[in-house]
């Protein structure tokens, strides 16, 4: 039996939602002060998170233990005063469904036993009944919007086509994109073939993430910007531009999060799509990244004949100032808000660091960080 036969829209059953500052931000909707989260949450640098990871034996297993994915998801709600949760899982769980042989080598990130070179790897790609091959991440994201008992909202999430593809190609992480970039220069049509494969398994996933009582979305294209600008646009962005705005017609109330690390020179290529917010990497100044996004609106709106949908902005911390002292945090946080509201609209905005928080951070680093966004007087 696949999870849509045990459970029929289980959205209506789930407690209201108690805090939605992260809601009201993302609709340019007033909010007491800012809301905040942290890519990767849950994670090794909280040493509650390995002990629950041990007793699961591994990274996957742990993604598919109901029990256990619930309990590090909340395991930072515990510790800190975050505005959002997110699923625990992984963007890697669409290539492993699609029966490439997900594998873990210690130290050195997540490998694949099957790539993708040629036409006949590509043929072998089914097409996912994501309800059935990730039912497990479905269970996981009813079971968590359950615990959390209307905390906070709850994040689903997904990789990007192009960034799913790298890992596919490469057979796990890269620094070059040897494999993946050979391809786009010499045969274009291929990568097409399997970025629309992926945009397709995409858009049924976090539909299913969604139906099954995630609250907003976010889209990790965490290798976009490792993209030239002309490829950028047909190889990453048109096929994000695709799924939001399909989720658009699925889901129109749940706000979708575009996500693009090095995406910073592009804001106003993503700006023609219809994300409801723009994750921003510690790169690109924030009041910069508003001033872009509003003359976007203003010359698309023109474009299309039709008010366009605002854009909110997310981040964009270094995840490495959490190594500094607790002055220096503060410093910094304080520095990324008055350029946040530098523009004088004190909404529409999400603090988060600029990329996921690392193995190496202290705990308790974190919290003055989530603090200190809090405590700064909008
Ligand atoms: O944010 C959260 O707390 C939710 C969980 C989450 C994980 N991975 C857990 C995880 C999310 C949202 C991701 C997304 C993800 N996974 C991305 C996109 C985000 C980004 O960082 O750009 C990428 C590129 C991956 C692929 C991936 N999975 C890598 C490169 C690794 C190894 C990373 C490392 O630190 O060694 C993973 C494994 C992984 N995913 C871990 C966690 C907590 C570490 C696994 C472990 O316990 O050893």
């Amino acid at each position: 039996m696949s999870f849509s036969d045990t459970v029929n829209s289980p959205q209506q059953n789930f407690a209201p939602l108690k805090n939605d500052r992260l809601l009201r931000a993302l609709r340019f909707e007033p909010v007491d002060t800012t809301p905040v989260w942290m890519m990767r949450q849950a994670g090794r640098y909280l040493p509650e998170y390995k002990a629950t990871r041990a007793e699961a034996g591994d990274f996957m297993s742990l993604c598919r233990d109901t029990a256990r994915a619930t309990e590090v998801t909340l395991q930072p709600l515990r510790r800190f005063d975050l505005d959002a949760s997110i699923l625990f899982s992984d963007i890697l769980t669409i290539p492993d469904a699609m029966g490439l042989g997900l594998y873990f080598e210690a130290g050195e990130g997540p490998k694949f036993k099957y790539p993708i070179r040629n036409q006949a790897d590509l043929d072998r790609i089914p097409t996912l009944d994501v309800n059935d091959s990730l039912d497990y991440v479905m269970r996981a994201v009813t079971s968590i919007r359950t615990e959390i008992n209307g905390a906070v909202p709850l994040f689903g999430f997904s990789g990007s086509p192009w960034t799913l593809a790298t890992y596919m190609i490469e057979g796990g992480g890269s620094k070059d994109y040897r494999y993946t970039k050979g391809m786009l220069y010499g045969n274009p049509q291929f990568l097409h073939q399997l970025l629309d494969k992926l945009a397709i398994a995409v858009i049924d996933y976090l539909d299913a993430q969604v139906i099954a009582g995630a609250q907003a979305l976010q889209i990790f294209d965490s290798w976009g910007g490792a993209l030239g600008h002309r490829q950028f646009i047909e190889f990453s962005h048109a096929y994000n531009k695709r799924i939001v705005a399909e989720l658009k017609v699925r889901h129109p109330t749940i706000p979708v999060i575009l996500f693009t690390k090095g995406g910073g020179l592009w804001l106003d290529i993503q700006a023609d799509s219809e994300a409801d917010a723009l994750g921003l990497d510690w790169t690109m100044p924030i009041d910069r990244a508003r001033q872009v996004l509003r003359a976007s609106e203003r010359q698309l709106s023109e474009h299309y004949q039709q008010p366009q949908r605002r854009k909110a902005v997310q981040g964009n911390l270094d995840p490495a100032t959490l190594y500094g002292s607790p002055e220096t945090i503060r410093k910094e946080v304080k520095a990324m808000l008055d350029s946040a509201y530098a523009c004088g609209e004190k909404t529409g905005y999400v603090a988060n660091l600029g990329h996921g928080i690392t193995q190496w951070a202290d705990p308790e680093r974190a919290k003055v960080f989530i603090d200190a966004v809090h405590e700064y007087q909008l």
